[in-house]
């Protein structure tokens, strides 16, 4: 007799246990349907990327964004997030990341003595806007196995922001690209012929 109550007992609790559990099942799945909302608009808003379906490689072009880009808004970004890792000024410190004073136009890994990722270092050239703006998206995905254990910043115009004031550290700072310069444009040498020129209002 007592048994059996006992019996029930754990039957209801095991009922209660497996209820609990397909709530849990249930709630994941919804919220699990949802998520794929998301990353459908940014495929929609890029412009049809010839065939390479699976690359989230199709990036705005950095010129236009950079063009109306706010550098303030920038710094604040960086002085949030980037600030854990990284120092700005010129001379300053590394962190556990490079200290990036003048990096925008430098060589991939420009800080002497800093121990860089081989696969940093074995970017060719000079620091490219698109490049940081792969980058800043995605660190792992432009250099595999990079050691800036950054996630990236998902909103183009914020990256804008950020490069924007990245390139204002410099005793000579890079002009702005021509916001109608082609994005495949190849890492051009810096010789920017004049009429490029006159066009930069920016600080
Ligand atoms: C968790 C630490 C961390 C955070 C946060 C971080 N970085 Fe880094 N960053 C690193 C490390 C480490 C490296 C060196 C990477 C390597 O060697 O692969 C690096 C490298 C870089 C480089 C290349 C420097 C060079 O000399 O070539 C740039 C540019 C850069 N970071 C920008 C940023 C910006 C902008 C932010 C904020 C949006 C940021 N990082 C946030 C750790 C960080």
């Amino acid at each position: 007799m007592d048994s059996m109550e006992v019996n029930k007992g754990i039957a209801a609790i095991l009922v209660a246990g497996i209820l609990f559990f397909l709530t849990g099942l249930i709630g994941d799945a919804l919220v699990r349907e949802r998520l794929p909302e998301k990353p459908a608009l940014s495929i929609a808003a890029a412009p049809a990327a010839s065939g390479a379906g699976a690359q989230p490689a199709a990036l705005p072009p950095i010129a236009p964004l950079l063009a109306s880009a706010d550098p303030a808004a920038g710094e604040a970004i960086a002085k949030k997030v980037c600030v854990a890792c990284h120092t700005f000024t010129k001379g300053g410190k590394a962190g556990v990341g490079p200290n990036l004073y003048g990096v925008v136009g430098a060589p991939h890994g420009h800080m002497e003595g800093f121990n860089y990722t081989a696969g940093l270092k074995a970017k060719q050239g000079p620091w490219t806007y698109e490049e940081l703006n792969e980058w800043l998206r995605k660190p792992n995905s432009f250099v595999p196995g990079t050691r800036m254990a950054f996630a990236g910043i998902n909103s183009d115009k914020q990256r804008a922001d950020v490069i924007d004031w990245l390139r204002t550290l410099s005793d000579n700072p890079e002009p702005l690209p021509s916001p109608d310069q082609a994005p495949a444009a190849a890492p051009a040498p810096a010789a920017a012929p004049a009429p490029a020129a006159p066009a930069a209002p920016k600080p």
